[in-house]
């Protein structure tokens, strides 16, 4: 199982589209995949349930709000049991072998952060404080350890655009990192900042973890950035904009984190209505025009990179 999370300080950069659809994508190529909306806004759940099944049927028994909610992550609920499978778009993936599960988010999600952060005081010894950082923050990483999670080959993780307690617990739980990025200033400005906090966190577990009472059940932890995916690139008479070309160069020479070969253009057309039905765009696109050509090939660079390529897509 490979554990991806998807963040961006910057909101609207296509965060969320990105895993509804390379999931959806690699799904339909016969995987059985996973994803985590760990952001409050809740977009990545809506994306495959209505806000009416949402109310119905999740907001009070099935959201990651019932994890986090405990004193510790997970202490009163299972994460397993949280998980929940949307019919319409796996009615779509019937006959690819594949499947998409979900585990929904919740509004509340924000107060529970902060909470959770409150609770990394308080604590008056130094292995005592040592042990709470370790619990809470490999607390998801802990939880996808369960055996219910072993017949899944792909979790993907839709982070909030910040770096709380809850952002931590999936930059510890993961294998590797995808950025979602707009080809502009704002978008990438914040790329070496995030690398940098999430060197600095995985620098703290480690050296936890290496004192032996604090970790004696975690692990040291080696996150690598996937890359840099840019998304709603602008195409004027098939070509990338030079504005624009100039920018993923920029970003290419001068920023830690790599950039991927494969891009996303902008086009409403697709994207516009996220969620639309429960299935995402790219399983929903009759035929292989060029916006579904550059998500499966986005799609087999990421599950290339992670080893996860079919015999029959390599
Ligand atoms: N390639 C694209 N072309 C056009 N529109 C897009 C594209 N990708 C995403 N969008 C649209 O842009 C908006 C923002 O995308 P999305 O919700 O995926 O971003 P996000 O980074 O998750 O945002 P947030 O920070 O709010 O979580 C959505 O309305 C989405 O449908
Ligand atoms: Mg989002």
């Amino acid at each position: 199982m490979r554990v991806v999370a998807v963040m961006n300080y910057k909101g609207g950069v296509g965060k969320t589209t990105l895993p509804a659809n390379l999931g959806a994508m690699a799904a339909n190529r016969g995987l059985r995949v996973l994803l985590l909306d760990l952001d409050p806004q809740t977009n990545l759940t809506f994306s495959f349930f209505s806000v009416d099944d949402w109310h119905d049927r999740l907001k009070d028994s099935h959201t990651i709000k019932q994890w986090y909610g405990a004193e510790m992550p997970g202490r009163d609920v299972s994460l397993a049991d949280l998980v929940v499978t949307p019919e319409r778009v796996n009615e779509a993936l019937e006959n690819s072998g594949g499947r998409l599960d979900l585990v929904s988010s919740h509004l509340g999600l924000i107060d529970i952060d902060l909470e959770l952060a409150a609770r990394l005081g308080g604590t008056t010894t130094l292995d005592g404080s040592k042990r709470k950082f370790l619990d809470l923050h490999g607390s998801l990483r802990h939880a996808l350890e369960e055996d219910a999670f072993t017949e899944y080959d792909l979790v993907l993780i839709d982070c909030a655009p910040n770096f709380g307690l809850v952002t931590k617990t999936a930059i510890v739980a993961s294998e590797q990192i995808l950025v979602p990025a707009k080809a502009d200033y704002l978008s990438t400005l914040g790329l070496d900042y995030l690398a940098g906090n999430c060197a600095t966190l995985v620098e703290q577990f480690n050296e936890f973890v290496g004192h032996k009472r604090g970790g004696d059940d975690h692990h040291p932890i080696d996150p690598g950035f996937l890359g840099v995916v840019f998304t709603m690139v602008q195409i004027y008479s098939q070509q990338v904009t030079l504005a624009q070309l100039k920018y993923i160069e920029q970003v290419r020479l001068n920023s830690n984190v790599p950039v991927l070969e494969s891009r996303i253009r902008n086009s409403p057309r697709h994207f516009g209505d996220v969620g639309d039905g429960g299935v995402p765009a790219m399983l929903r696109t009759a035929g292989r025009d060029e916006v579904v050509k550059e998500f499966d090939q986005l799609t087999d660079e990421v599950l290339g990179a992670l080893a996860l390529l079919p015999a029959d897509h390599r």
